[in-house]
């Protein structure tokens, strides 16, 4: 008989598609994929769900499926959690170490930590994460442990990630409406870093950007912790719409276009190639240049790309990172935005795709699925940062120190 405490499962409810993985501790330590589902998905816009019974029967078919090739059932699950709702924010705490003899015990880290999330925030906002970056004793800085030194003044730089709480709500009503609870909302470019970055590229700075089909999420980690993070409500389907209007053509159409010979950099496309374009009113077919299409896709993967610049330069990060750009989702795929981010970024730029999971990792091999298989490892990480805990009795303050789960413990 499968022991439920042996599986770990991932969703990800994307705008264009809902994929569950169900992964497998192994006896090594390891995450092994042992079941896969996925369902197209019109449920959500901007990363938020608009459409309940929509989300939740994509949510039913990608779990059975997934079900009856991992021969378990879900009954709990890690969530990514994104749209154009979620606010990330760097807060500062400080509290008074209160030994006598100075040393800094497990009080004084939950209280400093408490003390950099009571940032005044509307009544309708919430606290997803509060990820402690480091800690600063006595103004000695850059400490990601400071259980047991000594010191009067104990600090923390922590990045809280907020979002809305109804459309939190109702994205947890939607997974419990098809049978599954949910253990952690996790705001998903931090479930896809695990997947994705090696410690090594976090440690020396590094921006991962998801190119989803509604949204685009992105993170800045440098110094082995998330400085920035933000979502931009633009993605795939913003390119396939452009298509579409631009060429006159359906939907569906511009969408095959684009995936199969679209092209985001002029210089990437030779001049003699020509595309078979279908008109809307079902006429004949014309042949369009690939440098006309091409003309329409780089404007808004430039867009794409400079929002994501300007921003992290606004917050003072002008610099490009030195581990260099991470692209992934779905619409990352998109010939030409490599090259056209290396320009943009002035870095090197490499794919990213789901790394560190045994088992069935030939059926994952894709950017679709690195934020479903980030959830299993973050989860993986997390179940693991509790047994210490439990063991040590305190808790591990290096990654995420703050999460919905005491939100969602009065909603279940
Ligand atoms: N070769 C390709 N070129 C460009 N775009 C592509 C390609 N292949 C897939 N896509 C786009 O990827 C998108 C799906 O990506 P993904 O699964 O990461 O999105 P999602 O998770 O459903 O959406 P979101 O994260 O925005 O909620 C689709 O919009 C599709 O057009
Ligand atoms: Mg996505």
């Amino acid at each position: 008989m499968p022991r439920p405490e042996h599986y770990l499962v991932g969703i990800d409810i994307g705008t264009s598609k809902v994929g569950v993985l169900i992964g497998h501790r192994d006896e090594t330590g390891g995450v092994e994929v042992v079941g896969k589902g996925l369902a197209p998905h019109r449920g959500t816009r901007r990363g938020n769900v608009v459409n309940v019974e929509a989300t939740v029967d994509a949510l039913k078919q990608a779990s059975e499926e997934a079900e009856v090739m991992a021969g378990v059932e879900i009954s709990r699950a890690y969530v990514g959690v994104a749209g154009s709702d979620i606010r990330c924010v760097n807060s500062r705490g400080m509290v008074s170490v209160t030994r006598r003899d100075n040393e800094i015990g497990y009080s004084d880290i939950q209280r400093v930590l408490d003390a950099a999330q009571s940032v005044a925030l509307p009544s309708d906002r919430e606290i997803l994460h509060a990820i402690a970056q480091e800690f600063l004793v006595d103004e000695q800085e850059g400490i990601a442990e400071p259980l047991g030194m000594l010191g009067g003044r104990l600090e923390v730089l922590v990045h809280l990630v907020t979002g809305q709480v109804a459309r939190t709500k109702t994205l947890l009503t939607c997974v419990n409406r098809a049978g599954i609870e949910v253990v952690e909302m996790v705001f998903e470019p931090l479930a896809t870093a695990e997947a994705v970055l090696t410690p090594d590229e976090k440690e020396l700075g590094v921006l991962l950007l998801e190119v989803g089909a509604g949204t685009s999420e992105y993170s800045l980690f440098d110094g082995g912790a998330v400085q920035h993070s933000g979502v931009l409500p633009m993605g795939a389907s913003h390119f396939t719409n452009d298509l579409a209007q631009v060429l006159r053509t359906p939907v569906a159409e511009a969408e095959a276009i684009k995936v199969r010979q679209g092209c985001c950099l002029a210089s990437m496309v030779g001049d003699d190639e020509g595309i078979s374009v279908q008109t809307v009113a079902g006429g004949p077919s014309r042949v369009v240049p690939k440098r006309d299409i091409c003309a329409i896709l780089q404007p808004r993967a430039e867009e794409l790309l400079s929002l994501v610049r300007d921003d992290l330069g606004k917050c003072g990060w002008e610099e490009a990172p030195r581990g260099g750009l991470v692209l992934t989702g779905g619409g990352a795929q998109l010939e030409g935005l490599l090259e056209l981010g290396e320009g943009i970024f002035n870095c090197t730029v490499r794919y990213g795709l789901p790394q560190g999971l045994g088992g069935l990792v030939d059926v994952i091999r894709s950017p679709i699925w690195c934020t479903a298989s980030g959830l299993l490892l973050y989860g993986h990480a997390a179940e693991a940062s509790q047994r210490q805990k439990a063991s040590r009795g305190g808790f591990s303050v290096r990654n995420v120190v703050g999460s919905l789960k005491g939100m969602f413990a009065d909603l279940l």
